[in-house]
């Protein structure tokens, strides 16, 4: 197993990413008791030393405060002074359509001194503190440290519906001043959620989640989407639109986060889902639904667009590779991966019923579900690059992560063979196939 799981439950977005003392941790949104996300959502928690071994520690963030009562909802991490400090959305839903009337939005601040043992919480943005165009839809605080100050953004949605960035200073992480706010001068969907700014070597950029664009061929395809464009520094201004470019252009995938490793690398960890789907998993059934992408680090190219591979380490689990030749079925069982030697039209097929096909005439790749037993209603997501030259594919037993040109175009989907092991198809291509020893997951809660 590549993809860490809480021992039951509801998965949805990564939360608090950072590495302190010694330890990654990766927080999330977590219902341990409910397999569909109507529960209350908690922060769970693992942590990693290598990205590994891993230990689950159980939901450390309850809503257990008045402020959070209905949810302790996304947020993020900051180490400073000594102490890892914690922000989120504490939700609080009353009687309204949530969106102009009934819900609270908090910004809740947790701080730890070890990453374990967490303060009280305190609440340190209320509605009140929103501009007066803003919905009640405000979330997923994300504090970096700009220059002398701390910058937090939120994703918001306005009351005439257009989503936007609010920003917010402070200089001791508990007074709060806003900002101003990042939005576009023409509407790009109804809200925006889970933003981040991320520096990567020299270039910066701002992530979000937007909701409410119009779907086409080749772009928009999920319900909700996930993209990035270029953003040299959080703060207020008009930005182009027309520069996001989608994280991944599979079914599942959704509110990102990242942060800066030690060794300098800024790691990403996404949902592997997106909300509002009408596909289904059929985990559900089973008491758990969802998982995060695997651990993906990030690289710019000299035109600004960033690159995504799964973190060096997974290197280390490689057994030994094994050639796959054009046109011969083999079967492997999961977790493996797949070194493809590309050709100008080629395709590669998992359980005679995954498709990845790229073609060099028309330019389009393709991820296709060929029987629907296995993808829950998942159909065909299509991306638009002109050759693709290099592809890795990370294959668990129920998702499969397909990389190409690098890390350039990436397509992410859950799926789910109903038997084992897994066949492999190569049309067009050859390469090598690396089973992979599997994680190692301890749950202490
Ligand atoms: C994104 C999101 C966030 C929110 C969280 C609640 O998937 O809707 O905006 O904080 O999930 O679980």
């Amino acid at each position: 197993m590549l993809h860490p799981e809480p021992p039951a439950g509801w998965v949805n977005d990564p939360n608090g990413l950072c590495r302190f003392q010694g330890l990654y941790h990766v927080f999330l949104q977590h219902c341990p008791d409910d397999a569909t996300g109507h529960g209350e959502k908690c922060w769970g928690h693992f942590t990693t030393q290598d990205w590994l071994r891993w230990f689950w520690h159980g939901t450390p963030l309850t809503p257990d405060h008045p402020a959070d009562q209905s949810g302790v909802y996304s947020g993020s991490a900051l180490a400073h002074g000594g102490l890892l400090h914690l922000f989120y959305t504490g939700n609080v839903r009353t009687t309204g359509d949530g969106i102009t009337a009934g819900r609270e939005a908090n910004v809740m601040h947790v701080t730890s001194p070890n990453g374990f043992a967490f303060s009280k919480k305190q609440v340190v943005l209320t509605n009140a503190a929103y501009p007066a165009d803003c919905s009640l839809h405000v979330r997923d605080p994300l504090v970096r440290r700009v220059g002398n100050r701390f910058v937090m953004l939120l994703g918001a949605r306005t009351k005439k519906n257009c989503g936007c960035v609010l920003l917010y200073h402070s200089k001791n992480l508990c007074d709060w001043t806003y900002a101003g706010r990042i939005d576009t001068a023409l509407p790009f969907g109804y809200m925006w959620e889970c933003p981040d700014w991320i520096t990567v070597g020299a270039r910066q950029f701002l992530s979000i989640c937007p909701q409410g664009l119009s779907h086409g061929e080749t772009r928009f395809q999920n319900p909700h989407q996930a993209g990035y464009l270029p953003l040299s520094a959080p703060t207020p201004q008009t930005i182009d639109p027309t520069a996001l470019r989608e994280w991944d252009m599979g079914f599942d995938f959704y509110a990102p986060q990242t942060f800066a490793a030690p060794d300098g690398r800024r790691i990403l960890l996404g949902w592997m889902g997106v909300p509002d789907a009408p596909w289904r998993n059929p985990t559900a059934a089973l008491g758990r639904q969802h998982c995060l992408t695997f651990p993906r680090e990030l690289s710019a190219d000299a035109s600004g667009r960033l690159r995504q591979l799964p973190v060096r380490e997974l290197s280390r689990l490689r057994l030994q590779g094994n050639a796959l030749c054009d046109g011969v079925r083999k079967r492997f069982s999961p977790p493996f991966e797949l070194e493809v030697n590309c050709s100008d039209r080629f395709r590669i097929t998992l359980c005679r019923a995954l498709t990845l096909s790229c073609d060099r005439a028309d330019g389009l790749c393709e991820l296709r579900f060929l029987r629907d037993t296995l993808g829950g209603g998942r159909t065909v997501r299509k991306a638009a690059i002109p050759r693709v030259t290099r592809l890795r594919v990370l294959v668990d037993a129920a998702s499969a992560e397909f990389f190409l040109n690098d890390g350039e175009t990436v397509f992410s989907t859950r799926f789910y063979p109903s038997e084992y092991p897994i066949s492999v198809d190569l049309s067009g291509c050859g390469g090598v196939l690396f089973p992979l020893r599997p994680l190692e997951v301890t749950y202490l809660a």
